[in-house]
């Protein structure tokens, strides 16, 4: 039924597992054969999994990706700074390989009305159904200005969003979270510095079909012993003495500084002091302002 489908729409189009797949199970196709090849994957080699076993075919929507977090006490919201997300390594689907915030050019009121677009009708549609939704909310949006698309909402943090929210963060994020719990949460939003927050994320040799385990990582002081980084432990361990990959996304190096232009310097400053086996990075993470 599938295949018939498929004969009969657009392309390109989405294929994506139903289940859950790590960020993984949304697959872009662009020839009929790819897009058969891809249903092929899930349906009968169950490739992913159970994750796999019903899937969607959506619509393939053009233009660049916007990560809404909003805090929700059940029934008011707070919306959290937009980010952008990169979401793709050579060509393929991951979790995510970066991200930066603040977006210029959203402005306050732009934010406001994506609320209203999108985290509003969410709540309201909870507490109308019993389930009032306290926490962190979160739509992942694309497409042109004006006319994007929520392809998803996840009730949890973005990642490598969150990244990006808790090195511009001022003061502890507490008071918002019980606010979210049992109070109202437009007493108690968050504060953000003014600076510019940029992640990149380091994944492991054979990320994202299979990461390879247990390289040796080096140059970790050395990263963040520059000013305004911080390097963040994803898919590590530690082993004698040394630390090593222990999983897809090894590592997100996170900087801050007062333009997008010189995080973006200091990110792969940063990055150049790392050093293990077969890592991958992205090198435009920030580059991408153009909305
Ligand atoms: N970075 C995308 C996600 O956390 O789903």
């Amino acid at each position: 039924m599938a295949l018939r489908y498929l004969a009969k729409i657009a392309l390109p189009c989405i294929v994506k597992a139903d289940g859950l797949a790590l960020g993984k199970g949304v697959f872009v196709c662009d020839r009929l054969a790819a897009t058969e090849s891809v249903v092929n994957d899930l349906l009968v080699k169950k490739s992913l999994g159970r994750a796999g076993q019903k899937i969607i075919i959506e619509s393939f929507v053009g233009g660049p990706e916007l990560s809404l977090h909003a805090l929700c006490d059940g029934q008011n919201y707070v919306m959290l700074p937009a980010v952008r997300d990169y979401k793709t390594l050579n060509g393929k689907m991951t979790g995510g390989m970066g991200a930066f915030g603040p977006i210029p050019g959203i402005s306050d009121s732009e934010l406001t009305s994506y609320g209203e677009r999108f985290v509003a009708p969410i709540l309201k549609a909870s507490s109308d159904n019993g389930a009032p939704f306290h926490g962190i909310l979160f739509p992942g949006l694309k497409g042109f200005v004006a006319n994007e698309k929520m392809l998803e909402a996840n009730a949890r943090w973005g990642d490598p969003e969150t990244q990006v929210h808790m090195r511009r963060l001022k003061g502890s994020l507490l008071d918002s979270l019980v606010a979210c719990i049992d109070g109202d949460i437009r007493t108690a939003p968050p504060e953000w510095d003014d600076q510019y927050a940029i992640c990149g994320v380091i994944a492991a040799e054979g990320y994202p079909d299979a990461p390879v385990r247990g390289d040796v990582i080096e140059g970790l002081d050395e990263a963040n012993a520059i000013d305004g980084v911080v390097v963040f432990h994803a898919g590590t361990r530690r082993q004698g003495q040394n630390i090593v990959t222990n999983g897809g996304r090894v590592l997100s190096v996170t900087v801050t500084a007062d333009t997008l232009e010189a995080a973006h310097t200091k990110l792969y400053e940063a990055i150049a002091q790392i050093n293990f086996r077969g890592m991958q990075f992205r090198r435009d993470i920030g580059k991408l302002t153009v909305r």
